[in-house]
């Protein structure tokens, strides 16, 4: 991806719908401190969520979850719709936590300062494919080299999550893994993870690679339950195994993320022009 500087102080992008709900994100807040706790550790302290909703709820709990790997850190709630930021001033507490109207353009408010990490969450999922990268260069520029930018969709409740992981480099942004969650608490086909896909992916359920991909991920869902497993955790392990060693997609299988509800692809799983 391309850098480019924007001077804005325009909060950039639209207002949306503002649901949200007590715990929705907890799978990605629980992931980042699992997979990458030296993200939280080092560098700047500030992590920001851009559009955190109609409450200030998935925010506050970002940082609660996340203090206890670095208690040196802050959080940056940023909402398009001046309304939820007047909703959410009563629990900002500066510099610890503060709520603010902000848009893509998360550098505008930064000063001199620059975040650790960017989450933006179910917010993208409003928008037009087209307007995807531009969003994403946008909230890079707010980065610090090494940072980390998240982007995705989860289901209302939060029970099922589908999120890609950027990090900032110093020529621009790098994609370095889609992220699968599930809590365990339904019953639950690889294909359900389709409806919730990034934005980038969700129109492109045709494409070769993705369809591969989920076809892979089916049949080893099926093989995990062919083969008598009896857990939902057990079949999912199983069967995020069988996608790396029987179906050759790169799998992070370090750190019990497997085990925890996570399949952690180190692909894009975008499919290249040449390829369709
Ligand atoms: C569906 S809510 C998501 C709330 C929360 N992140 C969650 O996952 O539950 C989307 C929110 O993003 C806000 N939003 C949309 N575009 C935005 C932008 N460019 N910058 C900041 N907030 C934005 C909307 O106003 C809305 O409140």
């Amino acid at each position: 991806m391309t850098r480019r500087t924007h001077s804005h102080s325009r909060p950039l992008g639209q207002p949306t719908r503002g649901k949200t709900a007590l715990n929705r994100l907890r799978q990605i807040d629980v992931f980042v401190a699992l997979a990458y706790a030296e993200v939280l550790t080092s560098g700047s302290p500030l992590v920001v969520d851009v559009g955190y909703g109609a409450q200030a709820w998935t925010t506050l709990e970002m940082l609660e979850r996340w203090l206890p790997v670095n208690p040196r850190l802050r959080a940056l709630g940023l909402e398009i719709d001046p309304e939820r930021v007047a909703v959410a001033q009563p629990y900002a507490d500066p510099p610890r936590i503060d709520f603010k109207l902000g848009g893509f353009n998360v550098i505008a408010l930064l000063g001199d300062e620059r975040a650790r990490v960017i989450r933006a969450y179910n917010v993208l999922r409003q928008y037009d494919e087209s307007e995807v990268e531009s969003a994403l260069t946008e909230m890079a520029q707010g980065l610090e080299i090494g940072g980390l930018l998240i982007e995705g969709t989860s289901t209302p409740s939060g029970r099922m999550v589908a999120f890609d992981l950027y990090r900032r480099e110093a020529d621009g942004l790098r994609h370095e893994a889609l992220v699968f969650g599930t809590n365990f608490r339904a019953e639950i086909e690889p294909t359900d993870f389709q409806t919730i896909l990034p934005k980038r992916l969700i129109h492109h359920m045709l494409d070769q690679t993705l369809a591969r991909f989920f076809d892979s991920w089916q049949r080893s869902m099926h093989i995990a339950r062919g083969n008598g497993i009896r857990s939902r955790r057990g079949r999912w392990i199983d069967a995020g195994k069988r996608l790396r060693d029987q179906f050759g997609w790169k799998i992070d299988v370090r750190g019990r993320l497997l085990e925890r509800g996570y399949v952690v692809v180190k692909e894009s799983l975008q499919t290249t022009k040449g390829e369709l």
